[in-house]
C-alpha cells in the first residue's frame, strides 16, 4: 500500500495513508487538495515550506501493517502534525489503529462528503495553527452537489479562484452560474473586494454605457450629478457580466477597450480612470453563433473566454437532485415551522429523478417550495410537485428495474448483517455505490441496523 502526498497550489498538503479511489481523489480535488503518490518505503518528508498547511489523513479502510507502521513513523517524526481519520461508522477497528487514532484531531465518517471533508480539513489546519487561507466559502458551500459533474465544477472553482484571468461561465438557465461566479470571487485573492453582478440584458439600451462606465455631471439630459459605473464600483474586486450575449455592439467596443487598457472614461468625461477588475461573464446563448451572425465581437469573445466553466444541467447530476430537494425542503421547513411535509414519497423521488428539469436548479427549488405548501400529508407526492408522471420516460421497464434494484440491495444488506463492505463484495460494486444506492432508495443504514 502506498501513502499519498496531496498538494494544493503548493499551499495545502495532505499526507493520505490508505488507498484513495477515483472518487476520493475527486473529493479531495473538489475541496482544493490534489493528490501525489510517494512510495511506501519512503519516510515521508513533509515539505513545511512557509505558508504551507500540512495534514495527515489516515484512511482506516483496509489499513495494513505496512501502512500502519508508516503512520506511526510519520506521527513520531512530526509530533505537531494534525491527524484526520476517515472512519467507517459501525466497524470494529484494529486496536493498533485505535491507539494511533486517539491522537487524531478530527474524524470524518463515511460516506465521504465534500462538505464534511472540507470542514474536517479546515478544523485540522486551524487547530494546528498553520496558515489558513481565510477565504469565506459561503457561496461555494451553498453550491450543493456530490455528483461527478458537480465535483468537477468544484475542482475548477478552486483551480480558477486563484488565477486573475477572465472566466466564461456557460450553462442553461437556472444551473447556478451566478452562484458559481460568487464562489469564484470568494475563492480568489479579491475576496475582500467588491463583487458586482450586472445583468447585461436588463439595462435600458440607452443607459448601458453610463451604467457600466459611469457618467460626468451634465453628460446628458437628466445627468445632474456625476455617477460611478459598475466597473469603477468593482475596483479591486470582481464584476460579473451576466447575459453578456445581450450587450449591444457599441457597449462591446467600450468593454473591449477597458479590458485591453485597464482604464475607462466615464460618459461625457475626458479623463482616464484606472480600474483593476476581474471579469467573469456568463451566457446561456451560443456566443460562437452570435459571432457568426455579427451580433457579438470575436475579439471581445477571445478576451472573455479564457478560462471556461461549464455548469451541468440538473438532469446530468444524478443523486444531487434528491439531495438538493431534501435541502430545499429542510430550509423551507425551518422558515415555516408549520409545514406538514417532511419528506418525499418514493414515487416523488422516482419522478424527480426522471424529470428533464428545463429550468434546472431554480425550477427544482420553486417546485419543492410550492409542494411544501400544497402537500396534504407528510410525504410530498409527484402531484404536489406538479410533475406529470404519465408524461415521463419512466415506462414499466424502468420502474421494474428500480424495484428490482431496491429489492436486491435490501436483501443483500440483510444477508450481510448490514455490513457495507460485505454487501459491496457480494454485489461486485464499490462501497461508495452501496452508499449511493442506499440514498437513492431512501434506505438509512443506521435505522436498518437498529
Ligand atoms: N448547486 C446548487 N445548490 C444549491 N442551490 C443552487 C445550486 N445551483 C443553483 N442554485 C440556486 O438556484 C437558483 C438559480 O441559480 P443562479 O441564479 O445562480 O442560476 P443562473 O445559472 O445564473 O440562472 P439564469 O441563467 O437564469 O441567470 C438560485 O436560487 C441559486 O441559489
Ligand atoms: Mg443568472
Amino acid at each position: 500500500m502506498g501513502s499519498i502526498l496531496a498538494t494544493a497550489n503548493n499551499k495545502r498538503c495532505v499526507i493520505w495513508l490508505g488507498q484513495p479511489d477515483a472518487r476520493d481523489r475527486q473529493l479531495m480535488a473538489a475541496v482544493g487538495w490534489s493528490v501525489r503518490v510517494i512510495g511506501h518505503d519512503q519516510v515521508p518528508q513533509i515539505g513545511m515550506r512557509s505558508n504551507e498547511t500540512v495534514v495527515a489523513c489516515v484512511d482506516t479502510r483496509g489499513l495494513d501493517a505496512t501502512a500502519l507502521a508508516q503512520v506511526e513513523s510519520l506521527v513520531m517524526a512530526n509530533p505537531g502534525l494534525p491527524l484526520l481519520a476517515i472512519v467507517e461508522p459501525g466497524t470494529r477497528m484494529n486496536p493498533d489503529v485505535q491507539r494511533l487514532l486517539r491522537a487524531a484531531t478530527t474524524e470524518v465518517s463515511l460516506p465521504l462528503q465534500t462538505s464534511a471533508l472540507q470542514r474536517a480539513l479546515d478544523s485540522c489546519s486551524t487547530h494546528a495553527g498553520f496558515d489558513d487561507p481565510g477565504h469565506d466559502h459561503s457561496a461555494a458551500d451553498r453550491l450543493l452537489g456530490q455528483s461527478p459533474a458537480m465535483l468537477e465544477v468544484r475542482a475548477r472553482l478552486h483551480q480558477f479562484g486563484s488565477i486573475a484571468l477572465p472566466v466564461m461561465i456557460l450553462g442553461e438557465t437556472g444551473t447556478g452560474k451566478e452562484l458559481a461566479a460568487r464562489a469564484l470571487h470568494e475563492l480568489s485573492p479579491r475576496a475582500n473586494g467588491p463583487f458586482i453582478a450586472v445583468n447585461c440584458g436588463a439595462m435600458p439600451t440607452n443607459l448601458i454605457q453610463s451604467e457600466l462606465f459611469g457618467h460626468e455631471r451634465g453628460a446628458f439630459t437628466g445627468a445632474s450629478t456625476r455617477r460611478i459605473g459598475h466597473f469603477e464600483s468593482a475596483h479591486g474586486g470582481t464584476i460579473f457580466l451576466d447575459e453578456i450575449g445581450d450587450l449591444p455592439l457599441d457597449a462591446q467596443v467600450n468593454l473591449l477597450r477597458v479590458l485591453q487598457e485597464g482604464n475607462l472614461q466615464r460618459v461625457g468625461g475626458s479623463q482616464s480612470v484606472q480600474v483593476d477588475v476581474r471579469v467573469i461573464a456568463a451566457t446561456h446563448v451560443d456566443l460562437q453563433q452570435a459571432v457568426a451572425s455579427g451580433e457579438f465581437r470575436n475579439d471581445l469573445l477571445f478576451r472573455l473566454d479564457v478560462l471556461r466553466l461549464l455548469m451541468p444541467p440538473l438532469r446530468k447530476r444524478g443523486d444531487d437532485i434528491e439531495l438538493m430537494a431534501n435541502h430545499f425542503l429542510g430550509e423551507f421547513r425551518q422558515a415555516h415551522p408549520a409545514t406538514i411535509a417532511r419528506g418525499f414519497s418514493p414515487a416523488a423521488r422516482r419522478a424527480m429523478a426522471a424529470t428533464a428539469w428545463p429550468g434546472n436548479v431554480r425550477e427544482l427549488l420553486n417546485r419543492v417550495r410550492r409542494a411544501a405548501v400544497v402537500a396534504a400529508s407528510g410525504l410530498i407526492t409527484p402531484e404536489d410537485l406538479g410533475i406529470d408522471i404519465d408524461n415521463q420516460a419512466t415506462g414499466g421497464l424502468d420502474s421494474a428495474r428500480i424495484h428490482a434494484e431496491h429489492e436486491t440491495l435490501l436483501e443483500t444488506l440483510r444477508e450481510t448483517g448490514f455490513n457495507v463492505s460485505a454487501c459491496a463484495r457480494k454485489l461486485n460494486v464499490s462501497r461508495v455505490t452501496i452508499y449511493r444506492l442506499c440514498r437513492k432508495h431512501g434506505l438509512s443504514l443506521e435505522q436498518l441496523r437498529s
